[in-house]
């Protein structure tokens, strides 16, 4: 379809009309006729971290929607236009350039050019090209990231580590879990990704998706969007979406199925999806914070102390990864797998 330009390189061809691989059956497009446009997802104002209030905002949002925006988080504004200017840079370079990280050429599965999700196994494909860097350490980032992104990149997942950090202490101890000890840290926050993702303009986007219907694997997410919007969450009721608004200097907060999980059900782990635009081109930034892929996840000890049932099982993070990579997005199905 793309030989490794990806959508990008269809939308500089000038298109006029969507090649018939992308477009998506009735039920995965996103119809607008079910978001309710003055509904948001909880802004949380993160200026004074001690507020005890703070803290309570985010595990009802973890716990009523799944997804938040904070403000003033302490990620300073300079280091997400830095990443945002990066990502314009990376899909910026030549065909030929980018193919070098792609899957036929790359030296390594911790970088990876590629488009749409899981090309394979799609029927349909997603309008959508990324770059995933896959976190060792900085030493392997200075020798295989992209020199276009690689700093900026690294910086935005240092300054907001203690962002993740504090989230986490917040939502743990919520749920009896009093301290982040060594052990507690590696299974909530192990490993670490960062995407750069590039939505190009598309002919007929009402016919095709950018993301399918999905929730993440994370254990949380944490999201810098640009201006353009397109980001939709279902809304708890089950029946609606709500459009994330973009608003300049935020981060998305979402939780992850890895946590939802772990809280036996209490944090949600919401489905969302992002719709193809028209007339503009939209880039996103998400940083996964997730379990080691040797971990064994399942509802904490600290969470069924006090006689609830689990729900879920205990299963080994890198299958519970592998199931959802093994299709095509399909809303929420994957988290049956724990059950
Ligand atoms: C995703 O959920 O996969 C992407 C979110 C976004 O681009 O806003
Ligand atoms: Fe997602």
């Amino acid at each position: 379809v793309n030989e490794g330009n990806g959508v990008k390189g269809l939308a500089e061809l000038g298109l006029k009309t969507l090649p018939k691989q992308y477009i998506q059956p009735l039920e995965e497009r996103q119809s607008l006729s079910n978001v309710v446009p003055e509904n948001s997802i909880p802004i949380i104002d993160m200026s004074n971290w001690d507020n005890p209030k703070v803290a309570e905002s985010i595990c009802d949002a973890a716990e009523k929607w799944g997804f938040f925006q904070i403000v003033n988080h302490g990620v300073p504004h300079e280091v997400l236009d830095n990443v945002k200017d990066a990502t314009q840079r990376f899909f910026g370079l030549s065909a030929e350039e980018k193919r070098k990280y792609s899957k036929e050429q790359s030296s390594t599965n911790n970088v990876r050019f590629g488009t749409s999700f899981n090309v394979q196994e799609e029927k349909a494909l997603e309008w959508k090209d990324y770059l995933s860097l896959f976190y060792v350490s900085d030493d392997e980032a200075a020798e295989l990231w992209p020199s276009v992104c690689k700093d900026e990149a690294l910086e935005f997942m240092k300054r907001s580590e203690f962002v993740i950090r504090r989230l986490l202490e917040v939502l743990m101890k919520k749920v009896n879990v009093k301290e982040i000890n060594e052990t507690k840290e590696l299974l909530l926050m192990g490993s670490k990704r960062i995407n750069l993702n590039y939505y190009p303009i598309c002919p007929n986007p009402e016919l095709t998706v950018g993301v399918g219907r999905h929730s993440d694997v994370s254990t949380l997410t944490l999201l810098l969007q640009d201006q353009i919007g397109g980001l939709y969450v279902r809304n708890i009721d089950g029946d609606s979406w709500i459009h994330v608004q973009p608003i300049g200097g935020s981060l998305v907060v979402n939780i992850g199925d890895a946590l939802q999980i772990m809280s036996n059900g209490r944090y949600k782990s919401i489905e969302h999806c992002v719709i193809a635009n028209g007339s503009k081109n939209r880039i996103s930034v998400p940083i996964f914070v997730n379990p080691r892929p040797g971990d064994v996840i399942g509802p904490l000890p600290e969470v069924l102390e006090s006689g609830e049932k689990p729900i879920y099982k205990q299963v080994l993070y890198s299958d519970y990864v592998k199931h959802f990579f093994r299709k095509a997005h399909d809303g929420k199905d994957t988290v049956e797998f724990a059950k």
